[in-house]
């Protein structure tokens, strides 16, 4: 049986503008409807304040997502990418992708860096669709419930010949 093709995505109708403070309470929102273990809403004002580059994804004024990353020397560290999710599965996350990869090859990063839960394969899926490859595992690097940990794997995709990887 053939597959059925998907709907195309159209980023044009959306936006992505820098995340500043007045958005804290709706990112905070979402994260707790995404997450098991959320960051706190001073956890991103915490990373506004660092000088990290956040956006937010948006929809006319409706927020679907937003990703922080984090520039070092020659490589940028994905620290949180999320789509709302009412939003998933429509290409949102490869969107945001596209726009963290452009941005840190344009600021010279080489290499772009995520950690990543183990059961979360979905994310491991698409991360790896996207051309990221797993380097390593960090021990009980996650909280999970009951005072357990989750290892994290710790995934990279070099930018320098691929900043736009086919879809
Ligand atoms: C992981 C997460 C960010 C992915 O976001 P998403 O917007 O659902 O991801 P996408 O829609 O871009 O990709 C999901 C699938 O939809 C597909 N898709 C569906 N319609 C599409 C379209 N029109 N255009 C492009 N891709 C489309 C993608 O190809 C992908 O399928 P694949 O995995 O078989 O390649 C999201 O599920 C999330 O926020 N989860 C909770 C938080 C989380 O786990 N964050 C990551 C922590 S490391």
């Amino acid at each position: 049986m053939n597959a059925v093709p998907r709907p195309a995505y159209r980023p044009e109708a959306l936006s992505l503008a820098p995340m500043t403070a007045a958005w804290l309470n709706e990112v905070a929102h979402i994260e707790k409807l995404a997450y098991a273990h959320p960051w706190s809403s001073g956890n991103f004002a915490d990373s506004l304040r660092a000088g990290y580059h956040a956006c937010v994804l948006l929809q006319r004024e409706q927020l679907l997502g937003y990703f922080v990353l984090m520039k070092g020397l020659d490589e940028t560290h994905l620290l949180n990418i999320t789509v709302t999710p009412d939003a998933q599965g429509q290409g949102h996350a490869r969107h945001m992708l596209n726009e963290v990869a452009i941005w840190s090859a344009g600021q010279g990063a080489q290499w772009l860096w995520l950690e990543v839960r183990v059961s979360n394969t979905r994310a491991r899926r698409i991360y790896e669709r996207y051309g990221f490859k797993e380097m390593g595992v960090r021990r009980n690097y996650y909280p999970l419930a009951a005072f357990k940990r989750e290892d994290a794997v710790v995934m990279n995709l070099p930018l320098g010949t691929t900043t736009s990887p086919p879809p």
